[in-house]
């Protein structure tokens, strides 16, 4: 990757942030923002490439005019989409989003055929998926943001209740990114010691749940979905692709077989290197595991239905 350019679709909350955090890294050469809505990219794009004056190396940011502008990326983020409101039901905004996926994928193909996507848009599973049936690309080079957020989220429940070990908490959240998700509690080390030894059953279903519901917690404090741990969850990924650096981690990739499924995208360890989600691990579940992990399957399988029975894919 000799341009090191990352493309941003949606320079909303969690596009914007994820922009910063990688200028303020200095792993991109450059950073083209692209919104619909006028002058949010110009406005960022100017704010960001302020900021990095003070960065430790320099990053190019600007704003796209037009989709076309996004070219010759090599990470292409898209963050493009619509909250829910008012009467709107789920599969209206399931539709909407597609909608708006598709439109934006269609450009992505045009404009940098050879980039990985990032997927971040919600419903996240269901949105990689729209992605790969859109492209046809070979799958590696499709990545749904999520299990890098949800561990970091799982991450932090654990060192509020342990007081230690920040920064030295390796986490595992498989499924989907949704209510369905499945923190793995017997992955989780501190320093390398299991955390089934230091917190107890009842301790570990409390970090459970929060991290299950961590979205949501901070939607009830701000009113709006977070964007500080996405962004730098996106960046990070955005780094170990650039930088082919071969780390794990939790996203939503494509299954052909693996665990049992094909034709569903759900969020499984994977390695992340310059070809993308270059290879799925399989872990063992047991049987308990694999049964909630059928279950966050069918539950991406209803979203997927519903563009379905709305010949979406038609
Ligand atoms: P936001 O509303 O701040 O930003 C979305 C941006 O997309 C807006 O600026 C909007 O103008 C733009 N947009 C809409 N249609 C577009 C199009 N066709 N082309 C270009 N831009 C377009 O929302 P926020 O908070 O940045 O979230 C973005 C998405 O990411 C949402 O779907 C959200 O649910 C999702 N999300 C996913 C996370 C994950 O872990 N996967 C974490 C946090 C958010
Ligand atoms: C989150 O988990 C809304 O997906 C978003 O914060």
């Amino acid at each position: 990757m000799t341009k090191r350019k990352v493309g941003i679709i949606g320079a909303g909350a969690v596009g914007a942030t994820a922009a910063y955090s990688l200028s303020m890294m200095g792993v991109c050469g450059e950073i083209v923002l692209f919104d619909i809505a006028e002058g949010v990219a110009k406005g960022k794009a100017i704010d960001i490439g302020q900021s990095v004056h003070y960065a430790p190396v320099s990053t190019i940011v600007t704003a796209a005019e037009s989709p076309a502008d996004v070219n010759d990326c090599d990470i292409v983020v898209i963050t493009a989409g619509v909250p829910r409101k008012g009467d709107m039901t789920r599969e209206d905004l399931l539709m909407i989003n597609a909608k708006i996926m598709k439109s934006v994928v269609e450009d992505v193909m045009k404009y940098s055929p050879d980039a990985v996507i990032i997927c971040v848009s919600n419903p996240l599973d269901v949105m990689s998926y729209v992605i790969h049936r859109m492209t046809g690309w070979e799958r590696n080079r499709i990545i749904g943001m999520a299990g890098a957020l949800d561990g970091a989220r799982m991450a932090y429940q654990i060192y509020n209740k342990l007081g230690y070990g920040a920064g030295q908490t390796g986490t595992l959240v498989i499924g989907d990114h949704g209510q369905h998700m499945i923190p793995l509690p017997h992955k989780v080390q501190v320093g390398s010691v299991n955390t089934l030894e230091l917190l107890s059953k009842e301790e570990m279903e409390e970090i459970i749940e929060r991290t299950r519901n961590g979205g949501a917690e901070i939607v009830k404090h701000l009113g709006t979905s977070g964007y500080y741990a996405p962004g730098r969850a996106i960046a990070y990924m955005v780094e170990a692709i650039l930088n082919d650096s071969k780390v794990v981690v939790a996203s939503s990739v494509l299954l052909e077989g693996e665990y049992g499924y094909s034709d569903v995208s759900v969020g499984v360890p994977v390695v992340l290197g310059k070809h993308g989600a270059e290879k799925i691990i399989e872990i063992e579940l047991d049987d308990a595991t694999r049964e909630k992990f059928k279950t966050s399957v069918e539950s991406i399988r209803e979203g997927i239905d519903i563009l379905k029975a709305n010949k979406f894919f038609d």
